[in-house]
Parts: C-alpha cells; sequence; structure tokens
C-alpha cells in the first residue's frame, strides 16, 4: 500500500494533466478556420469577406449597406442634368408594378438615360435591354457595364405599318406560340434565345425610333410583346407601350396587346395587363 500523501500528489498530478489537455485543445481549436468558415479566395487581409463580416458584426454593417450599383445610379441621376423623356407620371405607371413584382423579369425595347433607373428599380431582378443603334449600346456599355443590353436588327419601317396591321390579322399571327417559331411576319425572330426562353413579368415597349416615316417603327416590338405575354406558361405580363400619342404606338398596341386589357394611360404611356392563353386555347386573340 502507498502512502496517502503520495496518493494524494498522484491525484493533483491527474488532475493537473486534464486540465492541461483541455487548455491545448482549446487553444489549438480557437486558433483554426471552423468547417463552416473554410478561407474563400476573398479571405486574406484586407479582402472583404461579406458572410464573415455580417456574423462579426452581427448584421448590422453588412446588411444595410447600400448596394453599390444602386449608389451608382444614385449619384449619376443626382448629378446628370439630362433627365429620362418619360415623364415622373408615365414613370410612376411601372414603377408601381416593379414595387409589387420586383425581383422579377423585365425586358425593356431600348437603351436610354432611363435605362440605370429601370435597372435600379428591379434591383436583384434581370433586367434585359433590346437596341437596334449599336454605337449608343457601345455608349452606354462605357458609362454602365452593369447594365445587360443585346443588339437587334428590325426589317420593317413606319411606312410598311398598314400593311403589317393587315397582316396581323392572319391565323398565323393570332395563334398562341413561341415568337422565335412563328410565322408571323411581325413576330421577332433574331433576338438572342434567351430573350425566348425567360418568362417576362413585365415588357417596355419604348424603342426602336419611330418618328418618321422611313425608321424602323414599334410596329414588331409590341406585336412581339404581346405574343410573349400569351405565351406564357401562367400568370400575366405587364407590358408598357410608350409614345402612343403617334398612330403607330396607339394602332397596334389597341389591335395586339388589345383594348380589353389595357390597365390605364397616363400621358403617353399605356399599361397592359395580359394573361398567358396557354392554359385555355380557345381564348379569343383580345377579351370579347
Ligand atoms: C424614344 S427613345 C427612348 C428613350 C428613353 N425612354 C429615354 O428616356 O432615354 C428610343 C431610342 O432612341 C435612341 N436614343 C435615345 N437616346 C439616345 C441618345 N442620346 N443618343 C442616341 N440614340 C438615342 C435609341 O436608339 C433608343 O432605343
Amino acid at each position: 500500500m502507498r502512502p496517502k500523501g503520495q496518493q494524494i500528489t498522484n491525484l493533483k498530478m491527474l488532475l493537473f494533466g486534464v486540465f492541461l489537455a483541455f487548455f491545448v485543445l482549446f487553444v489549438l481549436r480557437s486558433g483554426m478556420p471552423s468547417s463552416q468558415e473554410s478561407p474563400s479566395p476573398t479571405s486574406q487581409p484586407g479582402v472583404l469577406n461579406p458572410k464573415k463580416e455580417a456574423r462579426e458584426t452581427n448584421c448590422s454593417q453588412a446588411c444595410t449597406q447600400i448596394p453599390r450599383s444602386l449608389t451608382q445610379a444614385l449619384v449619376h441621376y443626382t448629378t446628370s442634368t439630362i433627365t429620362p423623356q418619360q415623364t415622373r407620371k408615365e414613370i410612376s405607371v411601372s414603377a408601381k408594378v416593379l414595387e409589387k413584382k420586383s425581383p422579377c423579369n423585365f425586358l425593356v425595347f431600348g437603351l436610354g438615360h432611363d435605362s440605370l433607373m429601370w435597372s435600379a428599380l428591379n434591383y436583384g431582378g434581370r433586367t434585359v435591354f433590346l437596341e437596334e443603334d449599336e454605337a449608343w449600346i457601345a455608349q452606354i456599355k462605357r458609362r454602365f457595364p452593369m447594365l445587360e443590353s443585346h443588339h437587334v436588327t428590325y426589317d420593317s419601317k413606319v411606312n410598311e405599318a398598314a400593311n403589317l396591321m393587315e397582316v396581323g390579322k392572319g391565323p398565323e399571327c393570332t395563334a398562341v406560340g413561341d415568337p422565335k417559331f412563328s410565322m408571323c411576319q411581325l413576330a421577332m425572330k433574331g433576338l438572342p434565345s434567351e430573350v425566348y426562353e425567360i418568362e417576362w413579368d413585365l415588357i417596355m415597349v419604348d424603342a426602336p425610333t419611330g418618328y418618321h416615316d422611313e425608321a424602323p417603327g414599334r410596329m414588331t416590338a409590341i406585336f412581339t410583346a404581346g405574343m410573349m405575354a400569351r405565351n406564357r406558361k401562367e400568370g400575366e405580363t405587364d407590358v408598357f407601350v410608350h409614345d402612343v400619342n403617334r398612330e403607330v404606338e396607339d394602332k397596334f398596341s389597341k389591335s395586339f396587346l388589345c383594348e380589353g386589357y389595357m390597365k390605364k394611360q397616363v400621358g403617353r404611356l399605356r399599361h397592359f395587363t395580359i394573361p398567358s392563353h396557354r392554359d385555355d386555347l380557345d381564348r379569343p386573340f383580345c377579351p370579347e
């Protein structure tokens, strides 16, 4: 039998050993990244890691900071002397719809001084601009590289509008289908594939130019917007047409987006809400 003093010493040594083991383990763990915190390419000193920052700051800074693209839009419109062509009242019509639907898919015919605004109002969504003027696209891209735009060509002119109005009444034009494969002369077929694949929640027709006889005119853009809306799998599409004071925009929007689908007109802007026609192919082209 060991003396009592020796036993007490051994017990003390054991307790100290256990304490030391826990201490070493603790020091090692706190110096190592956890599995959820595995180093990412941005987790270097001086480089922001938004997720880590949000956790460390308890979300107070990272979550409330204004996104960079919105800052750019704010600074641009505050310092620019050029304002968009649509009036405040006209802009408010689509802005109200975006308030409800954003972030969503927003297709805009025309690249202009309002583009950065549409993109900012649909923050977090997909806003795509279709533009006929390549030089204008290049100019806008230099200033606002974050905007997504595609070049498109129009193969008709304002002076062909009367003939195209008749063409649009044919069965190949009133049928529900993908404009990409449509036999209708008014359906735009040369758009980027993605534009046909995406289900657009909002479509704004504010281009191409249409203020003289030789200009491309908005006949095909208005018609294609209506066809895309009817061909949506389900739900509705909000379609806006600007410059309805002009004959082409007035007649083509009434005929192909339908007076029965018109929600309102404010100034030179008309708003239509077009339901999907896919679930009921017997539905008339325009509501009766
Ligand atoms: C009626 S404008 C649409 C303008 C737009 N709502 C705005 O507020 O700027 C339609 C077309 O005009 C042309 N456009 C507009 N602004 C332009 C500019 N500053 N320089 C060249 N072309 C321009 C583009 O081809 C555009 O698609």
